[in-house]
C-alpha cells in the first residue's frame, strides 16, 4: 500500500503563554508500496508525531494522508489497515503469547472462529520465529522476544501498513542488531509497506530503502541510505549521518574565493562586503529563540540608540472605564526587566549571540548562526563558510585538493584501520582522520598535513554549496 502525506502538520498550542509548537510542519512524501521507510531525525523534531498522524491517534492540524486512492485523514485507527509497534512493548502481561497475539482478532468482523484465530496465531509467531513460545507469559520471554510478540501483534491483523516506533531501543547491542536483520527479514517476507523511526542513524542506514530525515518538523532530506550520506543536502544531514562524524573547517568567503588558511578551496562564488549587523532582522530570531528584551534594550546592547516609532493616536475618547487600559496599549510593551549588556568591542555574530543568550535567547550558537546565516547569504556578503570531510575520505598523500594542517593527539586502533585524533591548526575544531594501519609509518611529526579526496562546502545558513 502506498502510503502519501500531503502537506502535513501538527502544531500543538503552546502551554502557558509559550509558542505553538509546529511538531510536524507541512511534511510532503510517498512512501512506495511494499517499501521500508525509516524515519530518522533527533530527539523532539516529530517523528512520533508523523507515526501517530499516520496511524489515526493524532489529528493533523492540516494535510492529508493518502493509502494508496483511500484519503485516511478522517478514519479512525482500526479501520485503517494498520500495525502499531512502540518502543515498549505494551504487551499484557495476564495474557500467554498465543492470547497477546490474538487479542486484536477479537473483534474482527465477520467473527473468526477460535480455531482460526489461532492458525493465525501460530503463523505469525512463525514468522517472527517465536512460534514454539505461543504459551508462555510475557515475563518468561527475553526483551527481544517480547518485541517480537508485539511485532507478531501487529501482522495478526495483516495489515496493509506497518508502523514501528523505536521498536529496539529497549534492547541490548546484540539483540538489537540480531532484531533488526529480522524485522527487515519481516517485511522483505511480508512485503508490507512500513515506517520505522529511530533517532539511530545506523539502524535507519542498514534497514531502509528509503531515509527521510527530519529536524524540527521538517524533512530535509528522502534518498536512499547511500545518497543521503554521500550526498547531505545540507550541514545538518551531514552532521547527522555517519559515525565518526563528519569532520568541519571553518573556511572564509573572501572576494568570491573560499580560503583555508589562504589556501583556496573553491572560486566562483559571488560575494560583496560586509554584512550589516545592525539588521533589525536578526533581532527578530533573538526573539524568536527567547530573547526578553525590547528592541530598543537590544540595539542598546549593540551600542546604538533605537527609537520607537511615535504612536498613532486614534481619535475616538476613550472610554472612561477603560482610559487606562487605552493608554497601556499605546504605550510600547515593555517585556521584562532587563538589563542590556553592551557588546564591548566588535560586534558581530559571536558578540550578539554573547549578549542575546545573556537575554535568555535559548538556541545554541550553531542555531543562530544559521538563522542568521540565511539574511547574510541573501545579502550575498563576505562569511565564514564550512568545509566537511569525512574521516574516511581523507589521504595524507599529496593531492590536487589543499593540505589541511593538524596536530596528531593519539591514535586509536579500530580493526584495520587506524583513526588520527587531531586538533586542526589555527582552530578549535577537533577531527578524526581514519587510513589504513599500513599507512602509520606516515604518521612521523606532531604536526601533518592531510589532504581531502572529497570535500563539501557549506554556507553560512548550512545550505550545500558545493
Ligand atoms: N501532546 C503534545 N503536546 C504538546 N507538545 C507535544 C505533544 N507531543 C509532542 N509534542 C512536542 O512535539 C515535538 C515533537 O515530538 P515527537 O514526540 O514527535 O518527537 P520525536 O521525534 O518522536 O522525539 P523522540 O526521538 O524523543 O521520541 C516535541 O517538541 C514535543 O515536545
Ligand atoms: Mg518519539
Amino acid at each position: 500500500m502506498e502510503v502519501r502525506l500531503d502537506n502535513l502538520s501538527k502544531h500543538f498550542p503552546g502551554v502557558k503563554g509559550a509558542p505553538v509548537v509546529k511538531a510536524v510542519d507541512q511534511m510532503n512524501f510517498t512512501i512506495p508500496d511494499g517499501k521500508l521507510v525509516g524515519l530518522l531525525g533527533p530527539s523532539g523534531c516529530g517523528k512520533s508525531t508523523t507515526l501517530y498522524m499516520i496511524a489515526g491517534l493524532h489529528k493533523p492540524t492540516a494535510g492529508k494522508i493518502w493509502f494508496g486512492d483511500r484519503d485516511v485523514t478522517d478514519v479512525p485507527p482500526e479501520n485503517r489497515g494498520i500495525g502499531l509497534v512502540f518502543q515498549n512493548y505494551a504487551l499484557y502481561p495476564h495474557f500467554t503469547v498465543r492470547q497477546n497475539i490474538t487479542f486484536p482478532l477479537e473483534n474482527v468482523r465477520p467473527k473468526l472462529e477460535k480455531t482460526e484465530m489461532e492458525q493465525i496465531a501460530q503463523e505469525v509467531a512463525n514468522l517472527v520465529d517465536i512460534g514454539n513460545l505461543l504459551d508462555r507469559l510475557p515475563k518468561q520471554l527475553s526483551g527481544g522476544q517480547q518485541q517480537r510478540v508485539a511485532i507478531a501483534r501487529a501482522l495478526s491483523k495483516r495489515p496493509q501498513v506497518l508502523l514501528l516506533d523505536e521498536p529496539l531501543s529497549n534492547l541490548d547491542a546484540r539483540l538489537r542488531l540480531q532484531t533488526r536483520e529480522e524485522i527487515r527479514r519481516i517485511q522483505r517476507d511480508t512485503k508490507v509497506t512500513t515506517i520505522f523511526v529511530t533517532h539511530d542513524q545506523e539502524e535507519a542506514m542498514s534497514i531502509s530503502d528509503f531515509i527521510v530525515v527530519m529536524r524540527r518538523g521538517v524533512v530535509h532530506q528522502i534518498d536512499a541510505p547511500q545518497t543521503v550520506y554521500e550526498e547531505p543536502v545540507n550541514l545538518f544531514v551531514a552532521k547527522f549521518l555517519g559515525s565518526p562524524a563528519i569532520n568541519i573547517f571553518d573556511g572564509e568567503l573572501k572576494n568570491g574565493r573560499v580560503l583555508l588558511h589562504g589556501n583556496v578551496y573553491h572560486k566562483g562564488l559571488t560575494s560583496k562586503g560586509k554584512f550589516d549587523f545592525f539588521d533589525e532582522r536578526i533581532y527578530d530570531v533573538a526573539v524568536e529563540g527567547g530573547y526578553n528584551g525590547t528592541k530598543a534594550d537590544y540595539f542598546t546592547s549593540l551600542g546604538v540608540e533605537y527609537v520607537e516609532e511615535e504612536p498613532v493616536v486614534v481619535e475616538e475618547e476613550p472610554k472612561k472605564k477603560g482610559i487606562k487600559e487605552f493608554f497601556a496599549k499605546l504605550a510600547p510593551k515593555k517585556k521584562h526587566k532587563f538589563v542590556p549588556k553592551v557588546i564591548e568591542g566588535e560586534v558581530n555574530l559571536e558578540s550578539i549571540y554573547e549578549a542575546i543568550v545573556g537575554g535568555g535567547y535559548r538556541m545554541t550558537y550553531g542555531d543562530f548562526e544559521e538563522e542568521v546565516g540565511k539574511f547574510i547569504v541573501e545579502a550575498g556578503a563576505d562569511r565564514d563558510v564550512k568545509i566537511g570531510v569525512r574521516p574516511e575520505a581523507f589521504t595524507l598523500d599529496k593531492n590536487e585538493n589543499p593540505a589541511i594542517d593538524v596536530e596528531v593527539l593519539y591514535i586509536e586502533h579500530i580493526g584495520r584501520d587506524i583513526t588520527i585524533v587531531a586538533n586542526v591548526v589555527g582552530q578549535k575544531h577537533r577531527i578524526r582522520v581514519i587510513i589504513p594501519a599500513e599507512e602509520r609509518h606516515k604518521v612521523k611529526d606532531k604536526v601533518i598535513k592531510v589532504y581531502p579526496k572529497r570535500f563539501y562546502l557549506f554556507d553560512i545558513d548550512g545550505s550545500r554549496i558545493l
